[in-house]
């Protein structure tokens, strides 16, 4: 049986399950903090068990019954899905695991992304990948969500993150803003966003601080969904805010058309999803957590 308050995550060595397990170890009232990891040796596997997190070897793909030996030790599970061909199969068997390890896991916590429940409504949505630019991205999301509600979990809650400003720290910066060189006399914050676009960002540290607190309180967090995000910014507002830290002016620059056709076009269809989706009412989690403000985060990354 899983002691009282004990997690198991999954995507442990990942942006949100370290963060997840940093803030349940630190939590007094977890007492277990077991990662699932691909491989137990890797030095982000290895720096998760010096912290104290107890490391079980396993992956998404691992048979049922293997699953169920590692999820039967804990009474929450955390369950990052990734963008991966197999979500969906790899979502029944975790479900199934979870299942089959009932009456100790008693609470499931997903992580999918910001507006998801209501992808079916965004501007221009349709069926497929060629009418609709990252279709499979959102419907598969959708249907994780979909699997997670009915699968009949005493406690369940959906997490939706938003853009996690980890995004802007190195090395994932010159992936997805190649342009932001904070060594440049006059840095250039490019993107897809229009000018007048509030994209919203989370600290993903403080989906941490939400998993600990749902943790605490099971019944309270039982099929709630939840955005994560703290601030909406247009490209110039976040531009200032790193400018300030940098100390000299960021520019914000919208590529053109022309230019947009020789980018990533999963990054070009992201960030242009912004442009037509409504983002009002994102930041009501911060009613109810303290979470770190775009400032407090940069300036917290030491000039990144
Ligand atoms: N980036 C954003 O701004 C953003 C915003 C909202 C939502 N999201 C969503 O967040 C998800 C990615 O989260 P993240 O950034 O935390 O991920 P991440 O940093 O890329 O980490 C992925 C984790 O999954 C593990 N993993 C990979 N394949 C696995 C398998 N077959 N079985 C078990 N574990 C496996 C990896 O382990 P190893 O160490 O073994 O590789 C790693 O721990 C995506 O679904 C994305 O859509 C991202």
């Amino acid at each position: 049986m899983s002691p009282n308050n004990s997690i198991l995550v999954t995507g442990a060595t990942g942006n949100q399950g370290t963060s997840i397990i940093h803030s349940c170890l630190s939590s007094p009232h977890i007492q277990k903090v077991y990662a699932l990891v691909r491989d137990p040796t890797s030095p982000k596997s290895l720096s998760l068990q010096s912290a104290g997190a107890i490391l079980l070897q396993g992956t998404y793909d691992d048979s049922v019954s293997s699953l169920t030996k590692h999820f039967s030790l804990a009474s929450t599970i955390f369950y990052l899905p990734l963008n991966s061909d197999s979500d969906i199969p790899r979502t029944k068997n975790i479900i199934s695991a979870v299942l089959a390890s009932s009456p100790s896991v008693k609470q499931f916590i997903v992580s999918t992304t910001i507006k998801t429940n209501e992808c079916k409504s965004f501007p221009g949505y349709a069926e497929s990948d060629d009418q609709y630019p990252l279709y499979t991205y959102w419907n598969t999301k959708y249907q994780i969500e979909q699997l997670v509600k009915s699968a009949g979990f005493q406690s369940y809650t959906i997490l939706r993150p938003s853009h996690f400003l980890q995004n802007l720290l190195l090395p994932t910066r010159n992936f997805l803003f190649p342009s932001l060189n904070k060594e440049d006399e006059l840095p250039i914050f490019k993107s897809c966003w229009n000018p007048t676009t509030k994209v919203a960002w989370i600290d993903v540290l403080d989906q941490g601080k939400i998993v600990a607190a749902a943790i605490n309180d099971p019944v309270g967090f039982n099929k709630r969904e939840i955005n994560l995000a703290v601030e909406l910014l247009t490209p110039q507002e976040l531009s200032d805010k790193i400018g300030k830290v940098w100390g000299k002016q960021v520019k914000a620059y919208q590529y053109t058309e022309e230019e947009q056709k020789e980018l990533n076009p999963t990054i070009v269809a992201s960030q242009k999803w912004a442009n037509e989706v409504d983002h009002e009412g994102v930041t009501e989690v911060g009613k109810e957590f303290e979470l770190t403000s775009v400032d407090e985060f940069l300036r917290r990354q030491d000039g990144f």
